[in-house]
């Protein structure tokens, strides 16, 4: 029986503009997907290097879960905690340059188990206020004490620092952030780190594989634990925490996501560590995306956009959610997929397309996505000219 108030709250988001229905995808091939019978090129997805449907990768899982089979069938603290796996986590502490790492099922899951652990009462999380909604949901877990600072401010930040200058203090944020996709400002953060001798979360999902040199990220130097995960450039699924000293040990006893969980399969694992040589050897894949993003940035910054996004990452304002709905479902009709993002993902009035630009997007697509914006712009009566 589905209850009356659940029915309300659906009416509710429909009015609002806020209402989620996901596109129905009929198939995907690299940078198109079929909806409606209709192929469009897909500006919404987070395969930056165009890995998860390349044949090498294809081929490396496929022999992989051959070899291992197709389930851990029990979590790491019962009978999965295989050889492969914790090897696959020394390369991935090696490669991107910490002490240890752990893989999670997911993302999500890495950060709400990681966040929710190792904070406690009486403790001070502070924390970007764009910060990734799995952290927020680990903080609330935890039972500390947690305040937000304006959106990569740093002053801001400090403010809080100064605040609570004599308390155990974890500072959060994201590397590159998802929605708005600026980086945050390592040389001020690492500033603030020495002077304030806080605990430091970064969570690299969107940079690594891509920022940094050979994809290592961009906070390698300011972070004590990084939050990476494979279901973005890695084009994989599951997730990495990278970890100082004794950390792993810690979750182990202590982080409930982890513990009451089956463990991802060995395949995973070994496909993990091919992985990790094609990111090392897509130098050529980061230069084509990096152009492409340039040249995305400015055809927008053309139509009078205000665009955030210094990297693949790219957001126009709309502001309105009702309006960026109706341009998305309008850009779709000319071949170009693209969702807004919405509150309670962005704040309320303020929501944005986000766009996400891979590897395998060129300038052809570029332009049709320009001239199909320009086109719906003009129909919305959005522009004068
Ligand atoms: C910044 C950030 N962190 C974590 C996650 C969660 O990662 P996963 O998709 O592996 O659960 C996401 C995914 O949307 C993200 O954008």
């Amino acid at each position: 029986m589905f209850n009356e108030k659940w029915l309300r709250k659906i009416e509710l988001q429909k009015q609002s503009g806020l209402y989620r229905n996901p596109v129905r995808i009929d198939k995907r091939e690299g940078k198109f997907i079929c909806v409606d019978n209709n192929t469009v090129i897909n500006f919404s997805s987070n395969d930056y290097l165009g890995l998860s449907t390349s044949s090498d990768l294809k081929l490396a899982a496929s022999k992989n879960f051959m070899k291992y089979g197709t389930s851990s069938s029990s979590s790491r603290l019962v009978s999965a905690n295989y050889s492969v796996i914790n090897e696959a986590e020394k390369k991935f502490a090696a490669y991107f340059g910490y002490d240890d790492a752990i893989f999670f099922p997911s993302g999500f899951q890495g950060n709400q188990g990681i966040v929710s652990a190792i904070l406690e009462q009486d403790d001070i999380a502070i924390f970007d206020k764009h910060l990734h909604a799995s952290s927020i949901k680990g903080l609330v877990l935890s039972k500390c004490d947690f305040v937000g600072y304006k959106h990569n401010s740093m002053d801001h930040l400090e403010r809080k620092c100064v605040h609570y200058e004599n308390k155990f203090k974890v500072v959060l944020t994201e590397s590159l952030f998802s929605m708005d996709g600026d980086f945050l400002n390592v040389e001020e953060f690492k500033k603030l780190k020495e002077k304030y001798n806080f605990f430091s979360v970064v969570d690299e999902a969107h940079s690594f594989g891509v920022s940094g040199p050979e994809g290592r990220g961009i906070a390698g130097e300011v972070a004590d634990l990084a939050v990476g995960t494979f279901g973005k450039a890695l084009g994989f699924f599951g997730a990495f925490a990278l970890l100082p000293k004794k950390m792993k040990e810690y979750l182990f006893n202590f982080s409930s996501p982890l513990i009451y969980t089956t463990t991802l399969p060995e395949a995973h694992a070994a496909t993990a560590i091919e992985i990790l040589d094609i990111v090392r050897k897509s130098d050529d894949k980061r230069s084509h995306l990096h152009a492409m993003c340039k040249y995305m940035r400015e055809e927008l910054q053309g139509l009078k956009f205000t665009v955030h996004g210094d990297a693949h990452i790219l957001s126009p304002e709309i502001g309105d959610e009702k309006l960026s709905s109706e341009m998305s479902k309008r850009l779709l009709e000319k071949g170009i997929f693209v969702l807004p993002a919405r509150y309670p993902t962005v704040p309320l009035g303020k929501s944005i397309l986000r766009i996400s630009l891979t590897a395998l997007h060129d300038k052809s697509d570029i332009d049709k996505f320009v001239q199909a914006m320009s086109e719906v712009m003009k129909e919305m009566g959005l522009v004068t000219v």
